[in-house]
């Protein structure tokens, strides 16, 4: 696959149509599988518990998880305890083939955009190793998509990610702010509801070190 891929900023990528429709039903029966195996959760904010509107689940080694306790990585579903299902081989492909980083990712997390959830400008700082970039996939209903600079009051810009875009966030834009402003239901037909998938593949810890600290209450 050869998409076009467009610089927003230093280090942040966009990559229109990453997964064609084959590719893209592949990786949308995965996450299913996923599921299965380790349901969506509705994680909390730390301290005040307030629930976000997104759903998640992980797969890999590691999953981001978030409740009272704080925002953290850890190897096992919060409500079941079991540990995350494998990191599906087209997961790892897309990584390989945008990441630009010699090691594997650890952790891929899984969001589930109802047409009225959103997730608000925050930065994705909770992995120890920010040399690796975060790499985003995006399946069914198109995003507006929210980024900045790596200052909460830098000046933001949208773009629109559509079902089978991939975005990269790395080198200068590592610690960008971004988020998601809504969902446009209906503009795709990939999935039986209206609504998003995202997949965030992250590193977590530093190469040679899977005991560094790995995140925890902010
Ligand atoms: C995230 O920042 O965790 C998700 C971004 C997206 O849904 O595109
Ligand atoms: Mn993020």
């Amino acid at each position: 696959m050869s998409a076009p891929r467009l610089a927003l900023a230093p280090g942040l990528l966009h990559v229109p149509g990453y997964l064609d429709r084959d590719a893209q039903a592949r990786l949308r029966d995965a996450v299913r599988a996923v599921v299965r195996a380790a349901p969506l959760f509705t994680p909390r904010m730390p301290r005040t518990g307030k629930p976000f509107s997104v759903r998640m689940t992980n797969c890999g080694d590691l999953g981001w998880v978030s409740d009272e306790a704080g925002y953290r990585y850890q190897p096992f579903h919060p409500a079941t305890g079991a540990p995350w299902p494998a990191m599906p081989d087209i997961v790892r492909e897309a990584w390989e083939a945008l990441a630009g980083h010699p090691h594997p990712p650890q952790a891929c997390l899984i969001n589930w955009y109802e047409p009225s959830a959103r997730m608000g400008l925050h930065q994705d700082r909770d992995e120890a190793d920010l040399e690796a970039p975060v790499v985003s996939l995006s399946l069914g209903d198109t995003a507006v998509f929210r980024f900045g600079g790596t200052e909460r009051k830098a000046p933001t810009r949208s773009i629109r990610l559509a079902s089978g875009d991939a975005v990269v966030i790395g080198g200068a834009s590592r610690l960008a702010f971004h988020g998601v402003d809504r969902i446009l239901p209906g503009t795709a037909t990939l999935l039986d509801a209206p609504g998003r998938i995202n997949l965030t593949l992250r590193r977590v810890t530093p190469p040679g070190r899977p005991d560094a600290p790995i995140g925890g209450p902010p």
